[in-house]
């Protein structure tokens, strides 16, 4: 069962005053302020396996590997928000957000193999941080958040996305997406769609 005033924030890169880590902070501070039940797990902390695609969970919708992953699928499917932030890596989420995505497979299963019972529709968005500015930098992690968001029953509801920030703690000097981190949390907070960055950026649907 989801909690719908429950938010779940993925911090991903292992950067000590990383961008997107920022970002997040920034959204649960505010959706705290206005009532949410907010949880941060750095998943950069964790040990999680790549999955090995070994078919274990098709007959049971359960991961095969024991690690620390054990501990965020519970938590992924009671968050009435899941908010994934991560660095752009090679045009691509990082290594270690894509990991967390791919063990979610055992997830997947559950959905569409096994066609269980899932818990109720949450919302999920993603937060990136890349350094250059090209047009397509965000392409390839919104189509992963896009799947992901589907494979976990979440409604892909907004996007922080932020181009040119280069160094940690570069964001700070962006004051037009700090606002637009406000807004997200205050929005996710109020139960309101939460779209921000401009250029088609808005939701998870314009890919
Ligand atoms: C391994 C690696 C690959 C990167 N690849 C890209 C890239 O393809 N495009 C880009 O714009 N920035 C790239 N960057 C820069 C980071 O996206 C940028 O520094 C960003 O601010 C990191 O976010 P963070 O502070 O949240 O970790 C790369 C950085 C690293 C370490």
């Amino acid at each position: 069962m989801r909690q719908k005033d429950f938010v779940l924030g993925l911090a991903a890169s292992p950067r000590q005053r990383a961008n997107s880590t920022i970002l997040l902070d920034t959204v649960l501070t505010k959706a705290a302020e206005g009532g949410c039940r907010v949880k941060k797990m750095e998943i950069f902390k964790f040990s999680i396996r790549p999955c090995q695609g070994c078919g274990g969970c098709d007959r049971t919708g359960v991961c095969v590997l024991e690690d620390d992953m054990c501990l965020f699928y519970p938590l992924l499917q009671e968050a009435g928000h899941v908010i994934l932030a991560a660095p752009v890596y090679f045009y691509a989420l990082s290594g270690i957000a894509k990991a967390f995505i791919d063990r979610s497979q055992a997830l997947w299963v559950r959905k569409y193999r096994l066609e269980q019972q899932l818990p109720s529709q949450g919302k999920g968005y993603l937060i990136a941080a890349g350094a250059t500015r090209g047009k397509r930098l965000f392409e390839c992690p919104r189509l992963t958040m896009r799947y992901y968001c589907d494979a976990l029953n979440l409604h892909y509801a907004g996007n922080l996305l932020v181009r040119g920030v280069e160094n940690e703690g570069d964001v700070l000097n962006n004051r037009e997406i700090m606002q637009e981190a406000h807004a997200m949390g205050r929005a996710i907070c109020q139960g309101q769609e939460s779209g921000v960055r401009s250029q088609n950026e808005k939701t998870g649907e314009n890919i």
